[in-house]
Order: C-alpha cells, then sequence, then structure tokens
C-alpha cells in the first residue's frame, strides 16, 4: 500500500503515510498549453491511497486524473474536504445536487470513500461505493483544551452545528450553546447565545467551515458588546475565501483554528491519524 496526493493536500497525504507507515508517491503535475491538467506519477503499488480535498476545481480534476493513473479496483480515495456538499438539493429550479453529480464522479475507479466532517452525512447515499464520514471533532477539543482557557464557552453559529459544537465542548466537559439571531428591524439582527451569557467569558466559535468567515465575524462583534473576554474561531475546514482571514482578525477574533483538511497556516491539528485509523479499521 502507498499514499498519493492531489498538489494542495501533499502536507496531510504525507502524514497519512507516516500514520501508516508506509510512502507517499512521488506524482510531478503540469498543464498543456490550453490548461488542461496533466500529471505523471511514479512508482505504484497495487493498492493505492488516494488523497485530495476539494479545495478548488483544479483539485476535483487533480483527484480524478490520480484515479485512473493508479489505475486498480484496490484504490481507496479519503477526501478530507469534499466542497459541493452544500449544495445537497435544489433550492430553486433549474438547480443541480452539485453533490450527487460530484460523488457519481468519484464513485468510480475506487473500493471506497472516507471523508471528514463533511457538510451532512446524508449525502453518503449518493456515492455508489462505501463511503464513510469521520469526526475531527474531539481533537479539536483536544487542541483547545492545550489553550489553557479558564471554562471556555463553546458556540456554534446555528443550531445546526450544535451537535458538532457538542463533541467539541465533550472533551473537556464545557458548557455549550448555540447562536440564536433575532431581527431586531428591517435591517438590524441581533446574535447572541439562546440560553448562556457570554459576559466575562472565553467564547470558541466552532464550525464546520470557515469560509468567507461572515457569519463569525458579525458574531463576534456582537459578542463583544455582549461583554465576552475573548472570542475565538475553530472549524474544521478553512476554505476562508476572500479575505475571510483577515476579517475575522479584524472583527476582534484572537486566534483561528483549523485543521489540515485544507492546508492553512492556521492548519493546527491534522487529520492524519484519525484517516490512517479510519482506513484500517471497518
Ligand atoms: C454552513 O452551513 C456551514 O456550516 C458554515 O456555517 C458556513 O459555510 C460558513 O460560511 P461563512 O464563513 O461564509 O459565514
Amino acid at each position: 500500500m502507498k499514499v498519493i496526493s492531489t498538489e494542495k493536500s501533499q502536507v496531510l497525504a504525507t502524514r497519512v503515510a507516516h500514520a501508516l507507515k508506509t510512502t507517499i508517491v512521488d506524482v510531478n503535475y503540469s498543464r498543456f498549453p490550453d490548461g488542461e491538467h496533466y500529471l505523471r506519477a511514479g512508482e505504484l503499488d497495487d493498492e493505492m491511497i488516494i488523497v485530495g480535498s476539494v479545495v478548488d476545481n483544479d483539485a476535483l480534476v487533480q483527484l480524478l486524473l490520480l484515479i485512473d493513473a493508479c489505475d486498480s479496483s484496490k484504490n481507496r480515495l479519503v477526501v478530507p474536504y469534499m466542497a459541493y456538499a452544500r449544495q445537497d438539493k435544489r433550492f430553486h429550479p433549474g438547480e443541480p445536487i452539485s453533490i450527487r453529480a460530484v460523488a457519481h464522479v468519484f464513485s468510480h475507479g475506487v473500493s471506497d470513500i472516507t471523508t471528514i466532517n463533511i457538510h451532512d452525512k446524508e449525502v453518503l447515499k449518493y456515492f455508489s461505493v462505501p463511503a464513510k464520514d469521520i469526526s475531527v471533532a474531539r481533537d479539536l477539543g483536544a487542541y483547545i483544551k492545550t489553550m489553557d482557557l479558564d471554562k471556555p464557552l463553546i458556540l456554534s453559529p446555528d443550531d445546526g452545528a450544535l451537535a458538532f459544537a457538542e463533541q467539541v465542548a465533550s472533551v473537556g466537559g464545557w458548557d455549550v450553546d448555540h447562536l440564536e439571531k433575532t431581527r431586531l428591524s428591517g435591517v438590524e439582527v441581533k446574535m447572541a447565545p439562546k440560553q448562556l451569557c457570554a459576559r466575562g467569558r472565553s467564547v470558541i466559535i466552532v464550525d464546520d467551515i470557515i469560509s468567507t468567515g461572515g457569519t463569525i465575524a458579525t458574531a463576534t462583534g456582537m459578542l463583544y458588546n455582549q461583554g465576552a473576554d475573548e472570542v475565538y474561531a475553530a472549524c474544521v475546514h478553512g476554505v476562508l475565501t476572500g479575505g475571510a482571514y483577515a476579517r475575522l482578525m479584524a472583527s476582534g477574533i484572537r486566534d483561528v483554528i483549523s485543521s489540515d483538511t485544507i492546508e492553512r497556516a492556521c492548519s493546527k491539528i491534522s487529520a492524519a491519524d484519525r484517516i490512517a485509523h479510519a482506513l484500517t479499521t471497518h
């Protein structure tokens, strides 16, 4: 068994290889003059672990090319960040169910698929090979423990992400709640913890994805107005699009913590051990 990776998941893939006590295959990536992707892999094994987050459309194409290059029925696919999972239904007529389209193409040429904290596990039904989702919520909790905060308050941005926040909070037995939006007027919205009070507390807002950072930045300003001492943001997938990191910092966030499902300077925890464990247990 060997590990192979897309261009933007090399660090995580190497960590997975180390955790599996195997090697990572060298790959040369380039493009044809018209922009088409090309790649050439080094020496392959009969059983390949293909690792790549769909951080952008180039990564999606590279994954498809890697699956074909590996060309074995024993290929196993690991997509730590599965983009397109938020478009999981037709919100308006004429729209695609994007994750279904992506799941169809990923279900060929691999024997199974592993994802990490996919936006909604329901979408796993769209893969036609066995698909498993694993969580790094407890690893985020373990990192928060090392921050040595005094009784932090763990908040999810909405009730949909509360179960995730509860998994994080369970590591330290911390208080957990979700933010609730109240419309004060046509233009004014208030966000506050539904049941608990943020006054005088270290608050950590946790979510599966931070994309534009808009939700968390808005909530942060309001939490400081409600007397929070300090506010942090933690997520699994640091998508951080369009200046999100700077937006969060400008809102007064003390620090952003993410995993390496998307490799960022703020990737403070690794999903590698969880992936290796999921691949070696059934
Ligand atoms: C949405 O359902 C996700 O769980 C995140 O809450 C969302 O993607 C965050 O988006 P943004 O960072 O753009 O506010």
